[in-house]
């Protein structure tokens, strides 16, 4: 094989078709029988990949397997393994470790291995490094190895790994230049970082930047709302400058695998020298209270109708982390309708990329015909706008509508009385 990719899921697998496409003879290796036998039968479990894809990828050679033995001979292999939070908060490597350890028993001279999961600076050399050279092989003088963060954005129609620009860091200048001349056969543009930490810190630099922009505007959002300000409308005002700004908007929460773990991989790190990151823990706390904003938000609207909480008919619009996918990792829809049922809502969801919806074990009804169900709730919530949520419907069907997406604020007559903006 060309490539063998270790781990086919939201990473791995469009790098894999990626690859592919470049004309590269590629294999995949994961653990879960589910996701092997699925693309063995030609279908795919990723927002971004469609069945078709996958026959074309089998079609091309594609190899996804269960087996380790893949890795023998394998020029290249790509470690995209998930890398979520342990019990405690901190990072939980288990599965970074264990592809290692694979990847470790199959090494031959010459390879180069790369680790796209995102991580702490110094995983690669400190973590990885030493579990591969348990093969006898010497990273940097028998073997290439590089750190190479993946960008990728679920659900992102313009920009995907061909034209996203490819940050690699390697442990030393010839191991840079292996990264760079592998992902330069099928990524436009190649950006060579010092070393493996650079690359390592510029994904979590991404991350955070993101995470403590989101943070600012929603807690800029609950002093404007109690201040009379359409935020709204303030942040449209300041996206008009052409330099210097960038417009970020607030929301129930953030969710999704990046942007409420890997800044803590971040601040991990930190901690580890005596003192906090607190940029981070600060926009952790704001983020993490906007699931319970918005209920309060949403009890005090019902309220201003006579209304209680409690029996109140409330249906949820959208239960996945962002618009147009069907990933609901981490989503705020979660702990939104946790409090919303604890409060005693007679709650349900309507969600085009969600057929069964639980919250603690216990299913929420789903809403099968969405303008019927607008109309027969006391209040209706936007969580995620997808592009099937049309603005001007939703005002019209809806009696009573709270948008925490900001999904109505462009329409000319927002029947004000009936619709609020976060
Ligand atoms: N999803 C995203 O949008 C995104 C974006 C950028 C970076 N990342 C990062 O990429 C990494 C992978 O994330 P993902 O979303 O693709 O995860 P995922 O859960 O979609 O896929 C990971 C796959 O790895 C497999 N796996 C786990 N341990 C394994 C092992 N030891 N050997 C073989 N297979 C194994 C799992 O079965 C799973 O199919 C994470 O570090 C994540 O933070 C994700």
């Amino acid at each position: 094989m060309d490539l063998v990719v270790i781990g086919l899921g939201y990473v791995g697998l469009p790098l894999v078709r990626e690859a592919g496409r470049a004309g590269l003879r590629v294999g995949g290796l994961d653990r879960d029988a589910r996701v092997v036998a699925g693309l063995k039968a030609g279908l795919s479990h990723v927002d971004d990949v469609s069945a078709e894809d996958v026959e074309h990828m089998l079609a091309a050679g594609f190899t996804p397997s269960r087996d380790e033995d893949i890795l023998d001979g394998a020029r290249t292999i790509v470690i995209c393994v998930p890398t979520p939070l342990s019990t405690d908060g901190g990072p939980d490597l288990t599965a970074v470790r264990a592809a290692a350890q694979t990847v470790a028993r199959h090494l031959d001279p010459g390879t180069l291995v790369v680790l796209e999961s995102t991580t702490y600076p110094g995983t690669t050399d400190e973590v990885v490094r030493p579990i591969l050279e348990e093969s006898g092989l010497v990273a940097g003088e028998d073997f290439h190895l590089a750190f190479s963060p993946e960008r990728i954005d679920p659900g992102n129609p313009v920009y995907g790994v061909r034209n996203t620009p490819k940050i690699v860091g390697g442990l030393t200048p010839s191991c840079a230049h292996a990264a760079a001349a592998f992902y330069g056969k099928f990524v436009d543009h190649v950006v060579q970082a010092k070393g493996t930490r650079e690359a390592e810190m510029a994904k979590l630099l991404e991350n955070t930047y993101r995470h403590v922009n989101i943070a600012l505007v929603n807690e800029m959002a609950v002093f404007c709302n109690e201040l009379g300000i359409d935020l709204w409308d303030s942040i449209a005002c300041a996206a008009t400058k052409p330099f210097g700004f960038q417009a970020f908007y607030p929301g129930p929460g953030v969710g999704g695998h990046c942007i409420p773990i890997d800044p803590n991989y971040l601040s991990y790190k930190v901690r580890s020298l005596g003192y906090p990151f607190r940029f981070v823990e600060l926009a952790q706390e704001i983020n993490e209270r906007m699931p319970r904003y918005v209920v309060e938000r949403a009890q005090a609207l019902l309220n201003r109708e006579g209304q209680a909480m409690k029996g109140a008919k409330v249906l949820v619009l959208g239960v996945t982390y962002k618009p147009d996918i069907a990933d609901q990792r981490e989503s705020p829809a979660r702990p939104v309708a946790r409090r919303l049922r604890k409060m005693g809502a007679d709650l349900s969801f309507h969600d085009p990329h969600v057929e069964r919806w639980e919250v603690d074990g216990e299913p929420v009804p789903r809403a099968r015909v969405l303008y019927t169900a607008l109309a027969e709730a006391d209040l209706v919530i936007v969580l995620t706008d997808h592009r099937e949520y049309d603005p001007e419907s939703l005002t019209r069907h809806a009696r009573l509508l709270f948008d925490t997406r900001g999904a109505t604020r462009r329409l000319e007559e927002t029947a004000a009385e009936r619709v609020e903006l976060l």
